[in-house]
């Protein structure tokens, strides 16, 4: 069983996805966090300059180190880089305004796609992500696609960043999100479109438990 979740950033489709793992008992990964260690191991080798990406050299960096998910809890699989969880270095503001201008790198899609069909292939996900059930599964039996307003997303991501960085303003994030969509939306390779047969759902006047509820009633 494959289920796909796609939406733009903080549409809360991790959160909806670790739900619907947890009631089907089945594997969740986030695909998000593959591009976000990518975006760590380019930024701590200095490969970024002027939102410029040294593509040859980070390209040789994912061939000498390991990037792969392991078992954190049951069903529970975090990413890792040479089997060390980096989970709390991937969620910083500086992650998320670099992480688009990587993931929009041909070559960095392939070999996420590569490690994305591996990780399926004998066992059941919920994998979110903007390009899962377009690209990474097309013929995925059960695919949707979460939208919300860029005010509700920005206000669940300034909620969740305040935690660690105490003096996020609102706009900011509000500013960060829209380039976010933008660049998203836009680019060459596999840009965040609504996938081909996918069930939109909008979250915008609905809890986070209410949209898994919605999911695993429409898969079952
Ligand atoms: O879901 P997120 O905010 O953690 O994703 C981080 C970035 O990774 C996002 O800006 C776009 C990119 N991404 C992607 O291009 N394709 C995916 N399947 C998942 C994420």
């Amino acid at each position: 069983m494959i289920i796909t979740i796609d939406g733009p950033s903080s549409s809360g489709k991790s959160t909806v996805a670790k739900l619907v793992s947890k009631f089907f008992s089945i594997v969740h990964i986030d695909s998000g966090s593959i591009y976000r260690a990518i975006t760590l191991l380019a930024m701590d080798n200095n490969l970024i300059h002027k939102k410029k990406v040294n593509i040859q050299y980070l390209l040789k960096c994912l061939e000498e180190n390991k990037i792969s998910f392991k078992k954190k809890e049951k069903n529970i699989f975090k990413i890792c880089i040479n089997d060390n969880f980096i989970e709390k270095r991937i969620r910083t503001s500086e992650i998320s305004n670099n992480v688009s201008i990587v993931a929009a790198i041909k070559e960095v899609r392939d070999y996420v796609l590569k490690l994305q069909r591996k990780i399926a292939k004998n066992q059941s996900v919920v994998m979110d992500g903007r390009d899962i059930g377009s690209v990474v599964f097309p013929n995925a039996k059960y695919k949707f696609f979460l939208e919300a307003s860029l005010k509700n997303r920005s206000e669940r991501r300034w909620n969740d960043l305040k935690k660690n960085e105490k003096n996020i303003s609102l706009a900011n994030v509000k500013k960060d999100l829209s380039i976010r969509d933008i660049l998203d939306t836009n680019r060459e390779h596999s840009p965040l479109v609504v996938p081909k047969n996918s069930i939109i759902i909008n979250s915008d006047n609905l809890s986070i438990d209410q949209v898994a509820d919605k999911i695993i009633k429409l898969i079952n």
